[in-house]
């Protein structure tokens, strides 16, 4: 269990909080196997209805810990990351998410499995993979089109624009931008509001509207191979050694 990721139940309603401010919730080995591990649990739990995905004020997700990226790029680790998403594309309970300020990389394409979405007017949507030397992932290549349609999901995937909140609610990955002060209890009264619904009827509606889970587990696993094939690249190493070491971008 990892201590940067705080797990709590309030009645029918599971919260899983990220906390790593420090390094803005940038998520390490230990945090993905904590996050893949609860959404499991929970699935499991007939007294657990709905889970909500928090972070910290002012800061949602940094993505995958670049120093983790350069470790693996080195061979020296395995990444956890595909573990956090394969338990997203098996999840069977409503996901909910409250984004205040930055989500990056996995911290956006994780709102593609989200069922409901609240984020502040301070959230920042941006999925740097291209500029990283990488690739889309958590099926964000199909989902991401399939959303929001070739052009915004080219902009947001490969140009790695950063977009707003409203940006995102007009792209269909946000349903409301709310204040930050009310966006936890929002988001929470919305899980409440679920968690009070017959059961098994909000699973199979869900499994309905989101369809058959396959293509999404081919594509991650697509994407999982060409990720690991860039994360040993030049353009990979140089963007991952830039980042920590603060280099500025050559413009
Ligand atoms: N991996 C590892 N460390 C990270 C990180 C990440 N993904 N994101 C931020 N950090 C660390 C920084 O290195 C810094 O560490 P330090 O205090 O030891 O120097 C600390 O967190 C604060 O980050 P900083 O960039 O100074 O904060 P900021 O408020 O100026 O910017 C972000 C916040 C989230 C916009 C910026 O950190 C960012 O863009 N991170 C994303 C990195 C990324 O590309 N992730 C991978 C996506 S695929």
């Amino acid at each position: 269990m990892s201590a940067h990721v705080e797990i709590a139940v309030q009645g029918a309603v599971q919260t899983v909080r990220l906390n790593r401010a420090e390094k803005k919730n940038a998520l390490t080995g230990e945090m993905y196997k904590t996050l893949a591990e609860a959404l499991r649990a929970s699935d499991a739990d007939d007294g657990i209805a709905v889970t909500v995905i928090l972070g910290q004020p002012g800061i949602f997700c940094a993505g995958n810990d670049v120093m983790d990226f350069l470790a693996a790029s080195h061979g020296g680790s395995a990444l956890h990351g595909f573990t956090f998403l394969q338990a997203l594309a098996e999840r069977e309970k409503p996901l909910i998410a409250a984004v205040d300020g930055p989500a990056v990389g996995i911290g956006t394409t994780l709102m593609l499995h989200c069922d409901l979405v609240f984020a502040s007017p301070r959230a920042v949507f941006q999925t740097p993979f291209v500029n990283l030397g990488l690739i889309p992932e958590a099926a964000s290549s199909l989902i991401g089109p399939m959303l929001m349609g070739h052009p915004r999901a080219f902009e947001l995937l490969v140009m790695g624009e950063p977009f707003t909140a409203e940006r995102a609610r007009e792209a269909g990955f946000v349903n409301h931008v709310v204040p930050p002060e009310a966006l936890e209890s929002t988001a929470l009264t919305a899980a409440q509001a679920l968690a009070a619904k017959p059961r098994e009827a909000v699973r199979i509606a869900r499994r309905l509207l989101k369809g058959d889970p396959a293509p999404i587990k081919n594509r991650m696993m697509h994407e999982g191979t060409l990720f690991l094939q860039r994360i040993e690249s030049k353009e990979a190493i140089a963007a991952f050694e830039a980042f920590l070491h603060k280099t500025p971008k050559a413009e």
